[in-house]
Parts: structure tokens; C-alpha cells; sequence
């Protein structure tokens, strides 16, 4: 595996790929790898004759100073994961590279509502945070397909659309989100978790699971109450949203007319950790 972390480097070796008529699979990632990434990584592979994993903790998506010093930052233990799975090329750039001072850090792109509600409402310039970078390491890899799990649907909502919008010439494809044995669906942030929070975190999907059960049953708004205090009723949880909503739109529902598209999602603070998920109800 080639690790690189200039950014000229990077679009040549991939531009005379690309030329040499090599489809290129693109993995983009913070880093902290679980098996959620891994499992995009084997896809990637699986549907392209190169693929390209970018790790980079992008500090202008997160709207909490403390979120991103917390960050964990485990690059030996990554690149040794990637190298056993056969990642052809990790690129690692440094903030100052991706943001040079003398270049404005703008996209000017307007996501509508996509961008303005659940995550977008709490974390207000995350998601124009993630298209600038993702925009970026789409122009530096040249990807044929990018893979994306449905755990931050929202995020892959936004994405889709920043493609269509620019007419950007890559693949955008959704992964399935990767859970543990228990349910709890994988994320970096769970290794910040107590050994009891662990224990109870998992009961976040459970009720999702109940939700997908009795949706059509009885009315969105008398299930979004009982899920919450359903979640709530786990020591320490508190829920931050959780919204039934429209897969493209994101709109919240107020009836089930569409249940086909409709998805629940959740973000639930356990203690002092944030955690998301989401479960499609058709
Ligand atoms: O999902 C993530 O890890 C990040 O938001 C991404 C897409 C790598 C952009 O920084």
C-alpha cells in the first residue's frame, strides 16, 4: 500500500491511473477505522481495480472545539488495517495542505432543507463543512465510485446531492450500516462510552426496531413519544431529535402516506457522548 500526504502527488499517481483506464474505488475517512469502514473498503475492492482510502480529521465540520480534540487519531493502527485488506493507496494530508491559508474555504452551495434539519439543526455548518472536504477529495482523487454508510444517512443525502448539483462525475454509493453482535451500530465515538453505557447503548436500535414494527399502527406522533421515553428511560440517555422523515428530503412526516420512504432517526446523548442512527421503516 502507497501512503501519501502531498496533494499533487496524489492527483498525478491517480490522474495516469485513470488515464491508464483504471476505475478508481474511494473510501473518504476520519480515521478511528472499525469495521463499518472496513466493510466499505471490501466493497470498493470488490468493484474496482484500485481503491483509495483517505484519512483526514476535517476540522471544519465539527462545530465543537472539544469534539475535535477528542477525536481519536489512531493512524498506525488504521494503515496496518488497510494494509491487511489490500487498500491500494491511504492518502493523509495535512490540514494546512487542505486549507491553505491564502485560499478562501467556501462552496457556496445551497442544500436547501437538507442541511437544515435534525443534524444540520444541532450542528449548524457541519454538513457545508463535509461537502467542501468532500468536494475537495473528490477533485484530488478523481474517484469512478465513492462509498458511503447509511448510518449518517443524512450526510450521504447531502452528498448525493452535491453531486447532481455539480454534476460531479463519480458514483455515489450507500452502504448498509455495520452494527455489533448486540445491534449498536458501529461508530468511533463507541470506544468513548463507559463499560456501562456500552452495555446500554444497544437498546438505541431496539426501539428503532420496535418503531419500524408499529409504524402504519398507531400515529407518527404517539410512537415518536413512546420511542423517546422509551430511549430515556435508560440511565443517563437523552435524546437529542428523533424524527420520522422523508429518504430524500429529509422533511419530517406527520402521517404515514409514505411509509415505503419514510426513515426514523435518532440522535441520543449517553452521557457526554452523541451517538446517531437510523433505521429505513419499509
Ligand atoms: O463520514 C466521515 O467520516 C466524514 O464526514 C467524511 C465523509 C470523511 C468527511 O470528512
Amino acid at each position: 500500500m502507497k501512503q501519501f500526504t502531498g496533494i499533487g502527488q496524489t492527483f498525478e499517481h491517480l490522474r495516469k491511473s485513470a488515464e491508464s483506464g483504471l476505475s478508481i474505488g474511494f473510501v473518504p475517512t476520519m480515521g478511528a477505522l472499525h469495521d463499518g469502514h472496513l466493510n466499505l473498503i471490501r466493497r470498493s475492492k470488490q468493484e474496482n481495480d484500485l481503491t483509495v482510502c483517505s484519512i483526514f480529521v476535517n476540522p471544519i465540520q465539527f462545530n465543537n472545539k472539544e469534539d475535535l480534540a477528542k477525536y481519536p487519531r489512531t493512524l498506525e493502527r488504521d494503515s496496518l488495517l488497510l494494509e491487511e485488506l489490500g487498500c491500494d493507496i491511504v492518502f493523509v494530508p495535512e490540514a494546512d495542505e487542505m486549507y491553505p491559508e491564502s485560499e478562501p474555504v467556501d462552496l457556496n452551495l445551497d442544500f436547501g432543507m437538507l442541511d437544515k434539519v435534525m443534524e444540520g439543526k444541532f450542528r449548524p455548518g457541519h454538513f457545508n463543512g463535509v461537502a467542501i472536504v468532500v468536494k475537495k477529495l473528490f477533485d484530488i482523487v478523481q474517484p469512478t465510485r465513492a462509498y458511503f454508510g447509511k448510518k449518517d444517512f443524512q450526510q450521504l443525502a447531502v452528498i448525493k446531492y452535491l453531486v447532481k448539483t455539480l454534476n460531479l462525475p463519480v458514483e455515489i454509493v450507500p452502504c448498509e450500516t455495520v452494527r455489533d453482535p448486540d445491534g449498536l451500530a458501529m461508530s468511533s465515538r463507541n470506544t468513548r462510552l463507559s463499560a456501562s453505557d456500552r452495555n446500554l447503548a444497544p437498546g438505541i436500535y431496539k426501539v428503532l426496531q420496535k418503531v419500524r414494527m408499529e409504524a402504519g399502527n398507531i400515529s407518527v406522533n404517539e410512537l415518536l413519544t413512546w420511542a423517546v421515553r422509551k430511549i430515556e428511560e435508560h440511565p443517563g440517555f437523552r435524546v437529542e431529535y428523533l424524527e420520522i422523515a422523508d429518504n430524500e428530503t429529509l422533511m419530517p412526516v406527520e402521517n404515514w402516506d409514505n411509509l415505503a420512504r419514510d426513515v426514523a432517526f435518532v440522535a441520543v446523548f449517553v452521557g457526554d457522548v452523541r451517538l446517531i442512527d437510523n433505521i429505513e421503516l419499509f
